[in-house]
């Protein structure tokens, strides 16, 4: 029979593969809950229209890389390639915006995109991600990328480099816009077929173009930073304020414009050298509109997410470590029948008082029980026969010094052994 393959651009993650998963999912909501955030759960599809109006119609993740279906009543959906949008729509649909303020959510999930996948780029990938909403100043600017570097250091990723940039509120861009759109039509020669087409629909969107030509018209092109209104102006500078009194080290790149339509002002973006093509590991900003674009009542939203794919590279890069998981404890070699029953019930009983334990469910010899066991790196064997069915105790083998020790065969007791020995 022909074999069946995981679609492409997917992963299968599997033990022992999972722990810095978990590991990586476990810090994140730690510091998030230190940060005050508490966990949203959102659908995994949702409404097409929710990503044209929450996305951006003219972007490269709505025009080309979402993946939609149509249910069996002919509803459009999508699968989600973000996870701003759906937490905007539920803090709006479940009347959050009334909660005290501000609010302050964070996430673990899976998005999807149809893009070409390479190292640290896929079609199913995951993020942790975080949105704060009701705060308009640069505090708010701040507590997020101090949140995201507090992060990524307790990861023990190393040599990441903080670029921010601001892009203008609806005040200043279209200012920005028109000189942009005269300068690319100064150069429209050289800008690629899809650049020519996107600067009508969203000139800004040409900065961020990888096309060689492009990005050296792209390097000249005028620059938002330079285009700032008063206000936009004093909140950049109030964030810059808050990172140079932090000592969070950041650099002002007028390059990032980040692929989401929604974004004002502060955009950011953390990156790893190093780890290939794919090196940004955090992008976020601020998205003042968003609330009231998707029909919730105005209300200022900033937020980041980062891909777990692109944190492990990075973690692998600086030889970050993790803590070991927890192995088995103590593994029950059973000889006959009985023993095996016998052994079921003690390890069952340990297990319910939280011992990692284990016993011999494919019929083994003692000596192949004995390999298993070392195998697993288990802590201790306790071998049970008949005689010791008889009377109650038998004998308890550390694995590391070989010494061994007589236990009732009772949970209570082995627990007590083993947490004192
Ligand atoms: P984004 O820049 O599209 O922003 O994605 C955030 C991060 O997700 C990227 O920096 C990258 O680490 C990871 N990522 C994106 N696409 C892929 C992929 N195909 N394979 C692996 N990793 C990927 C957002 O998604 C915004 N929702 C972030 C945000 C939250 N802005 C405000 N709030």
């Amino acid at each position: 029979m022909e074999k069946i393959k995981k679609p492409r651009g997917t992963m299968d993650i599997i033990a022992p593969d999972t722990a810095v998963w978990q590991y990586i999912e476990k810090t994140a909501a730690d510091v998030a809950h230190r940060f005050g955030f508490g966990e949203i759960r959102t659908p995994t599809f949702e409404e097409l229209g929710l990503f044209h109006r929450g996305v951006g119609e003219t972007t490269d993740v709505v025009q080309k890389e979402m993946y939609t279906f149509e249910d069996k009543e002919g509803r459009v959906f999508a699968l989600r390639p973000e996870g701003t949008a759906s937490v905007v729509r539920a803090v709006i649909e479940n009347g959050k915006q009334s909660d005290p303020l501000p609010l302050r959510y964070f996430y673990n999930i899976n998005c999807f995109r149809y893009e070409k996948p390479q190292a640290g780029r896929s079609r199913e990938f995951y993020q942790f991600g975080a949105e704060m909403f009701g705060a308009a100043g640069a505090g708010a600017d701040y507590s997020m990328i101090s949140l995201a570097d507090t992060f990524i250091k307790e990861l023990g990723i190393t040599g990441v480099e903080l670029h921010i940039n601001s892009i203008g509120c609806p005040n200043c861009r279209p200012a920005y816009r028109e000189a942009l759109v005269k300068y690319l039509r100064e150069n429209e020669a050289e800008l690629c077929d899809t650049c020519k087409a996107r600067l009508e629909q969203n000139p800004l969107r040409v900065l961020d173009c990888k096309n060689h030509s492009c990005s050296e018209i792209a390097a000249k092109a005028p620059r938002t930073v330079d285009h700032l209104c008063d206000e936009c102006k004093d909140h950049l500078d109030a964030l810059k304020g808050y990172l140079d009194g932090s000592g969070i080290g950041y650099e002002i790149d007028p390059h990032i414009v980040r692929g989401l339509d929604y974004y004002t002002r502060t955009v950011f973006e953390f990156i790893v050298p190093g780890i290939g093509a794919q090196s940004t590991v955090c992008g976020g900003g601020r998205y003042d509109g968003l609330m009231e674009q998707l029909g919730g009542s105005p209300m200022p939203g900033i937020g980041f997410a980062m891909g777990i794919t692109r944190l492990i590279l990075a973690m692998e890069q600086c030889g970050a470590k993790i803590p070991e998981p927890a192995g088995v404890e103590l593994y029950v070699a059973p000889m006959g029948a009985p023993a095996a029953k016998f052994a079921s019930k003690i390890v069952s009983e340990l297990r319910r008082l939280g011992v990692c334990a284990d016993f011999d469910i494919m019929g083994r010899s003692l000596k192949a029980q004995m390999k298993y066991a070392d195998k697993l790196g288990a802590k201790r064997v306790l071998i049970i026969g008949d005689s010791e069915i008889e009377s109650g105790m038998a004998m308890l083998k550390n694995m590391q010094t070989s010494e061994q020790t007589e236990v009732a065969l009772d949970g209570a007791a082995i627990v007590s052994l083993i947490t004192n020995n």
